[in-house]
């Protein structure tokens, strides 16, 4: 009888999930962002307390909402008794300033930056970037969102009211073990695959609800999870507008039922909401991360734009400079051009301001179905990778030789290699200095799949 007691109440504590909590917007004081980095307790699960990681509260971080040409200044106050560092993922910005692995936050100190932010409007994120152990500090909690606002996202007639018809959404998944705890690296395959939960998570609440008002809602959706790669539906399949890719807009909305996002990556997306909309549910695959229980208001936008900014111009590309990056290897042995991370080697050497041509390929080989038996996928090394490269947004030329979907051809700083792709960058570098590029599943890059290259003039 205890058992079926317990069961029903785990029933109605998933089926009737928690509002959707939105990070708030971080207010200036005197001018400045303040973050503290902290120790929290947060319960996934009710009842039952986890020791979480966040910035300025229990998990996750506020919101920092900022423009173009704005300059802006932060303090990250380190509680912990760890170090840390907070890394602007797809921030242009002088490398003293980017927060990777050289600029650690000893326990205690202050790290305090300032930099003019040079790049449009986007949706931009924030999170720990240590040497070894980045994969461990955003598994507890810590991420938060850097927004980007500029002339042309304040013209266009899009949603922009936070948290009211412009949501955050920051998926990620976790994995608990029968008690409810969260549990890190404990079977064989999370050193292959890194770091897959079995529940997701969003905004840090598992399987919330939202109630949007009727009309359009925007989104943007960060892939935080350490490893894994979502498939994002709507339960009725409906058709979505994707509007912005890592970096920005989009040149036009793209309508689209599938959004494939792998770790580190983001996009805004409009969805109509009518109020027969009860119910309806945001899925990766068929797992319900998100119900909708559409509010009676009316959105204030009711036709989206049909163009958002101007596309890029193309370029001829066959006399720029071409590298290669091979991402290559299996568990600990996973690697780039066959070398793993060390914070004394600089891998590549590139000039302020040209524009190159960056080649990755991820060399794991597409299998046939004969070999696919049991669980032997990851050990095979056949393993999508999710490429990422600091202080640029870059765009993708082609794919296989394919020029890329629609919905690709805006600014990104991160991109899904699949097994066998060989994919085309076209990056270009604004400050000096020592960047990191690596696979953003954060397992693959604590073990030392990542590389440094040096800007100078
Ligand atoms: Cu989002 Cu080098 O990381
Ligand atoms: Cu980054
Ligand atoms: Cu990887």
């Amino acid at each position: 009888m205890k058992v079926i007691i317990f069961l029903f109440i785990c029933v109605i504590r998933v089926t009737l999930g928690e509002v959707l909590p939105i990070p708030p917007l971080l207010e200036r004081e005197e001018g400045v962002f303040h973050l503290k980095v902290v120790e929290g307790k947060h319960e996934f699960f009710q009842g039952i307390e986890e020791e979480t990681l966040g910035y300025n509260g229990d998990i996750l971080g506020p919101t920092l909402r900022v423009r173009k040409g704005d300059e802006v200044e932060i303090h990250v106050k380190n509680t912990l008794e760890d170090e840390t560092t907070v890394h602007w993922h797809g921030l242009r910005v002088i490398s003293a300033m980017d927060g990777g692995p050289h600029q650690v936050i000893p326990p205690g100190a202050t790290w305090k930056v300032r930099f003019p932010i040079e790049q449009g409007a986007a949706t931009l994120w924030y999170h720990p970037h240590l040497l070894h152990r980045t994969g461990p500090q955003v598994y507890r909690g810590l991420a938060g969102l850097l927004i980007i606002e500029d002339e042309r996202s304040e013209a266009l007639k899009l949603p922009r009211d936070y948290g009211v018809d412009d949501i955050p959404l920051i998926i990620q998944d976790r994995r608990f073990n029968s008690k409810g705890r969260l549990e890190y690296l404990t079977r064989p395959e999370d050193i292959i695959d890194g770091m897959l939960g079995d529940t997701g998570v969003v905004n840090g609440v598992l399987a919330p609800t939202f109630s949007p008002r009727l009309g359009v809602t925007r989104f943007r959706i960060l892939n935080g999870a350490n490893a894994r790669t979502f498939y994002l539906r709507f339960s009725d399949n409906r058709t979505f507008y994707q509007i912005a890719t890592d970096g920005g807009f989009l040149e036009k909305p793209v309508g689209r039922r599938e959004l494939i996002l792998s770790p580190g990556e983001r996009a805004e997306i409009i969805v109509n909401f009518t109020s027969s909309d009860k119910d309806l549910q945001l899925r990766d695959g068929d797992y319900t991360l998100l119900t909708f229980m559409p509010g009676r208001e009316p959105g204030e936008v009711e036709k989206l734009p049909k163009e958002l900014v101007k596309g890029a111009e193309s370029i001829d590309t066959s006399k720029l400079k071409r590298r290669y990056f091979v991402m290559q290897g299996t568990g600990r042995s996973v690697n780039i051009n066959g070398k793993q991370m060390d914070m004394r080697r600089i891998d590549e050497y590139v000039k302020l301001g040209e524009t190159e041509v960056w080649v990755v390929t991820n060399s794991s080989h597409h299998m046939g179905m004969g070999m696919m038996m049991g669980g032997q996928m990851g050990m095979m090394g056949n393993i999508p990778h999710p490429f990422h490269i600091h202080n640029t947004q870059f765009r993708i030329l082609s794919r296989n030789g394919l020029p890329p979907s629609r919905w690709e051809r805006g600014d990104k700083d991160t991109v899904l290699v699949s097994p066998g792709e060989s994919i085309e960058l076209l990056v270009e570098f604004r400050h000096v200095g020592l960047y990191m590029y690596h696979c953003h599943i954060l397992e693959h890059e604590d073990m030392g799949m990542m590389g440094q290259f040096n800007v100078s003039r």
